[in-house]
């Protein structure tokens, strides 16, 4: 009998934190932590591709990092437009289908029309789905889920689980399995916070730019280890008891 729980995470979500301390660690500005940070992106992309994993969600830019410097926020926003420029077609080749989860409104149109063709262009890939979460805040989700379906004009008696999880961002995709969050600290950030219910969380002190192969390895290692039981119990458990 197949083991579910030792099998590969489907869905993969990672909080890739650490860029500015990789620079600072360099005598290096912030700017270059986040433009080492985009390569490892593309590698852990492809490792994931190899890996048959599904469905992989980075958090890219938080509803709350517009608190930093307006030069960090151009600087990353000027990355992401540089980085889809350089890396879509690469994307596109690898058979990687993205999709961009956050507020769209706040963001300049020249990112929202990247965004839409880098979506619109990958369209039909099924290897992998790339996750980008962009302006994106647990809150803000489930904020925006519970509008929608008032706008759909659903019933309070209608309105379950099930049904908002239908107006959620990613309600396309299975809930993430395995929640990775690099660069040591041990907190969510307002990342996945309806869709991480049931995660199993993996941190790591790696910062960013320097995750790669092995420190993803070692984080689905970890996951195999771990009893999901979803609030039941196995049932070899249960038969003993
Ligand atoms: C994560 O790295 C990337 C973004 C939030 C865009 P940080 O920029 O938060 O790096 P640290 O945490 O300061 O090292
Ligand atoms: C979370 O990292 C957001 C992203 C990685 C995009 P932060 O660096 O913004 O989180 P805090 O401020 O340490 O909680
Ligand atoms: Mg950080």
């Amino acid at each position: 009998m197949t083991d579910q729980s030792k099998a590969v995470p489907r869905h993969v979500a990672i909080v890739m934190d650490g860029n500015g301390r990789w620079a600072k660690k360099r005598f290096l500005p912030r700017f270059f932590g986040h433009k080492q940070g985009v390569d490892a992106l593309v590698r852990i992309v492809q490792a994931c591709i190899d890996r048959n994993i599904e469905h992989l969600t980075v958090f890219a830019f938080s509803s709350e990092n517009w608190k930093r410097p307006s030069d960090e926020v151009s600087g990353l926003m000027g990355l992401v437009l540089a980085a889809v420029s350089r890396y879509l077609a690469r994307m596109g080749a690898m058979g990687v289908r993205i999709r961009i989860v956050g507020d769209r409104d706040a963001v300049s149109d020249k990112l929202r029309n990247a965004w839409n063709e880098a979506e619109s262009s990958t369209l039909h890939n099924s290897k992998l789905t790339l996750n980008v979460a962009f302006n994106y805040g647990g809150r803000w989700d489930i904020v925006q889920a519970a509008r929608a379906a008032l706008v759909a004009g659903v019933k309070p008696e209608e309105l379950t689980e099930a049904k908002l999880s239908e107006f959620m961002a990613m309600s396309y995709a299975p809930d993430p399995d395995l929640f990775i969050r690099t660069g040591g600290e041990v907190r969510i950030s307002n990342f996945l916070l309806w869709q991480s219910a049931y995660s199993e969380f993996v941190f790591s002190d790696c910062l960013w730019p320097d995750f790669g192969e092995a420190q993803l390895d070692a984080a689905i290692a970890a996951f195999r280890e771990r009893d999901r039981r979803f609030g039941g119990v196995k049932t070899d458990t249960a038969l003993e008891a």
